[in-house]
């Protein structure tokens, strides 16, 4: 593992090439994977990082789970389209357990295919096809899975591991093929979960992030077969916080629960999270992945570079 830690976007863009497999290597494509975006804040920091990042890192494509967009709760359209507008540069939204808190969700499925809902939702028609996108300067398209874990899950969804087991030829002989890049949304509570789905997608993901907790874990590897996981990436949002929402309002539900106090994002120790990928054209599997993290009150920029192991 290497590790790159700079302060200021001068330093870190300045850097940011050396700590990258070099371009004129053949077929390359660059694939950042963010998790929860929580709120005002949230957006924020997408809105002013991201068009820079994509552009100086020579991102190819750059996803983000929506699904606590509005206030925590959610996704409007005009959210929607503010973040998947060129000008910020969010190609793919995927969804989770708050998929329908806002019902603007319906509309949006409908007039863009670049919300991605859970696959393995209940009763709703045509959710269980997952979703093919252009990518710009790569010959391969790609295929997102999004997909809820079951545990400690307030509603039923169908079972993940059965929809995986169904998806995973196809999607083995897409890749084989020349055809696809895969990543995967976990969307789920429990690490063992999104680790046994990480596993079973093994040589057939190139990328796989578990996302919900909103809290990122520092085990991102990439396996032997070329598969880059993380089990959470965690939010892009503030960190003062209890999984984004502020300490005022969420400190007595815990410890004076019968005080019932609003949930409100907070707004301090902003935070964007990612996973960046580093694809080969010619397998569509992964050569290295970088856990980025930027900490604006600080200026920092970190990016943990791992490779699949030589032995
Ligand atoms: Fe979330
Ligand atoms: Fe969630």
């Amino acid at each position: 593992m290497s590790i790159l830690h700079c302060k200021g976007h001068d330093a870190f863009y300045e850097a940011l090439p050396q700590a990258l497999l070099p371009l004129s290597q053949e077929g390359i494509v660059r694939i950042l994977m963010m998790g929860d975006v929580i709120g005002r804040p949230g957006r924020k920091i997408v809105k002013s990082v991201l068009p820079q990042l994509k552009h100086r890192g020579k991102i190819n494509l750059a996803t983000i789970n929506g699904e606590n967009l509005a206030g925590g709760f959610g996704i409007t359209q005009k959210i929607f389209n503010e973040l998947t507008a060129p000008a910020t540069g969010v190609d793919v939204v995927t969804m989770g357990n708050h998929w329908c808190d806002k019902p603007e969700v319906h509309s949006i499925r409908k007039s863009s295919n670049k919300m991605v809902l859970p696959q393995n939702l209940k009763n709703l028609e045509g959710v269980e096809l997952i979703p093919e996108f252009e990518i710009p300067g790569s010959r391969r398209t790609l295929s997102v899975l999004n997909v809820m874990g079951l545990f400690a899950m307030k509603h039923e969804y169908n079972d993940p591991f059965e929809f995986l087991e169904k998806s995973r030829p196809i999607l083995e002989a897409k890749v084989q093929g020349g055809q696809s890049i895969v990543i995967v949304d976990v969307h789920a509570e429990a690490s063992s979960e999104k680790q046994a789905i990480a596993w079973f997608m093994d040589g057939v993901a190139a990328g796989l992030i578990g996302t919900h907790t909103h809290t990122p874990t520092s085990d991102e590897r990439v396996t032997r077969k070329g598969t880059a996981f993380l089990t959470d990436v965690g939010m892009t949002g503030p960190y003062e916080s209890v999984i984004g929402m502020t300490l005022s309002g969420s400190m007595p539900r815990y410890f004076t629960p019968k005080e019932k106090k609003p949930q409100e994002v907070s707004e301090k120790d902003l935070w964007l999270c990612g996973f960046l990928l580093e694809i080969s054209e010619a397998t569509g599997l992964t050569l290295a992945a970088h856990r980025l993290q930027y900490r604006e009150d600080l200026q920092e920029w970190t990016l943990r570079t791992v490779t699949p192991p030589t032995k």
